[in-house]
């Protein structure tokens, strides 16, 4: 399973890429406007590509099919690793055919639905990014999606790979990979967690006290 973080913060982004845990970056505008007050996102994205040597989700802030084209064309020329993410909409899809035709691979985020993801890995999409916390949040079940993504993308082949996102917690990871994801997208909070156990904690307390016994 990959890992991506989900941050447009330079600092977070070099932290995991040390880690040795990078294996890329999705950004949308929230994230990138919190960090880059004057939001200039080309600069912002050019920047997390010389850090992340994996691909990396620009997503466009038009919403008709003619400026998202052209958005994504101006974005996919910042750095041979940026992916174009274009939102789950009548436009956003037939941006997404026009620029996976042109070899220009595209996340498409915002799918709450196995019907939606279908439609985008039909469409070409290299990810599709089924936001399970937002699901959960709702008292809906994220996890169940993910499964459902999976089963089709495995009845017919598709490609494309299911990126989740919107990671809250450890066990939306180790859930995501027992299904079979190709990616998760984690908040940098989330990608420490994942080290911590409490009995890790104890353990190596006890077992350097007992060396350190006179
Ligand atoms: C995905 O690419 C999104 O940036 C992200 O995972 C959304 O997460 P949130 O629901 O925590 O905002």
């Amino acid at each position: 399973m990959k890992f991506f973080l989900d941050s447009a913060n330079l600092k977070e982004i070099k932290e995991a890429s040390d880690l040795g845990l990078l294996d890329g970056v999705t950004t949308n505008p929230s994230l990138v406007a919190k960090e880059n007050k004057q939001k200039d996102f080309k600069s912002t994205i050019k920047q997390i590509c010389k850090i992340a040597k994996g691909p990396v989700s620009a997503e466009v802030i038009s919403t008709d099919f003619e400026s998202m084209k052209k958005e994504a064309l101006i974005l996919s020329k910042i750095d041979k690793n940026v992916v174009i993410k274009l939102p789950m909409t009548i436009d956003g899809i037939k941006a997404t055919k026009f620029l996976s035709k042109k070899k220009i691979p595209v996340n498409v985020t915002l799918i709450f639905s196995a019907s939606q993801a279908l439609i985008a890995a039909k469409a070409g999409a290299a990810y599709v990014s089924p936001f399970v916390g937002r699901l959960d949040d709702i008292s809906s079940n994220g996890m169940n999606l993910i499964s459902e993504i999976s089963d089709i993308f495995i009845n017919y082949g598709f490609a494309t790979e299911i990126l989740v996102a919107s990671i809250r917690n450890p066990i939306h990871i180790v859930d995501s990979a027992r299904l079979g994801a190709d990616v998760a997208t984690l908040p940098f909070k989330v990608l420490l967690q994942l080290f911590k156990h409490p009995l890790t904690d104890i353990g190596l307390d006890n077992f350097l006290k007992d060396w350190n016994k006179k």
